[in-house]
């Protein structure tokens, strides 16, 4: 049995307000057991009327980005306190595509954390290998490296609100998910390092899996060792595939 599950929903930039409207309609019932959170992360422009619909917090509504500063010359950025000043309870930092496509490094997913932190909104800071790297045996050195740059200078106070989500880069919106040996290994060795980082504290942080996570293979992933949830982007978009992902930590949490 596990204390907690996550599931979240990172729908990147996809679905207008329309379509946004729809989804977050179709899920809204759906069963939530006491022990798992929902969590769905539409794009900025969509999270005020998200969160409108959703009205009593049975799910929560997080963001993909934030800036690091409170306010400012900072054209085409949002602050965080921006963000939980409209409801938002999570934001998404570090994801392997705001690496890959706008040269997002360690030093500056730090501060983005540090400030995400500090205006008291959780963080799911995304970290994972690129296949080049597992092929040349550096996975580990590279998750390490991530979190010991992405958390440098953070008080451990903060630390509590801080969720890792490991997601093999190679495994994101390819259909290839890591074994479950893999996720295991993988997911080991964060809450071994969490626990170098923030003591007790990186004992209890949730570590969610992501990376083609869909209904099919749930189950499997969230019964595994030091798996707390799911961060989940194509199977996210679609009510049925999500709320089945939903349905199973329901169980599992229950077992
Ligand atoms: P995917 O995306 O489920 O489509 O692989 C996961 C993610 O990028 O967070």
């Amino acid at each position: 049995m596990k204390n907690k599950y996550l599931i979240a929903g990172n729908w990147k930039m996809n679905l207008n307000l329309d379509q946004s409207i729809s989804l977050v309609k179709n899920i809204i019932n759906v069963e939530i057991s006491k022990n798992v959170d929902v969590l769905i992360c539409p794009t900025f422009v969509n999270i005020s009327k998200v969160v409108e619909i959703i009205d009593d917090n049975r799910l929560l509504v997080g963001a993909q980005d934030c800036h690091f500063v409170e306010s400012g010359a900072y054209t085409g950025e949002i602050s965080p306190s921006m963000l939980t000043n409209i409801g938002t309870s999570h934001v998404i930092l570090g994801h392997s595509e705001r690496r890959q496509y706008f040269s997002e490094d360690n030093q500056l997913i730090n501060k983005k954390i540090n400030a995400a932190l500090k205006e008291g909104l959780k963080v799911i800071y995304c970290i994972g290998e690129t296949l080049e790297e597992r092929n040349s045996d550096l996975t580990f050195k590279v998750i390490k490296s991530q979190l010991i740059e992405g958390l440098k200078n953070i008080e451990k106070d903060y630390l509590g609100n801080l969720i890792v989500a490991y997601e093999p880069v190679w495994a994101i919106g390819t259909g290839l998910t890591a074994s479950a040996v893999q996720i295991r290994v993988a997911h080991n060795k964060i809450r071994d390092l969490m626990m170098e980082i923030a003591g007790s504290v990186g004992s209890k942080t949730l570590i969610l899996y992501g990376g083609s996570m869909n209904e099919n293979n749930a189950r499997e992933i969230l019964s595994i060792e030091n798996v707390g949830g799911g961060l989940i982007g194509g199977a996210s978009l679609k009510s049925e595939k999500f709320k089945e992902i939903i349905k199973i930590a329901n169980e599992l949490s229950l077992n």
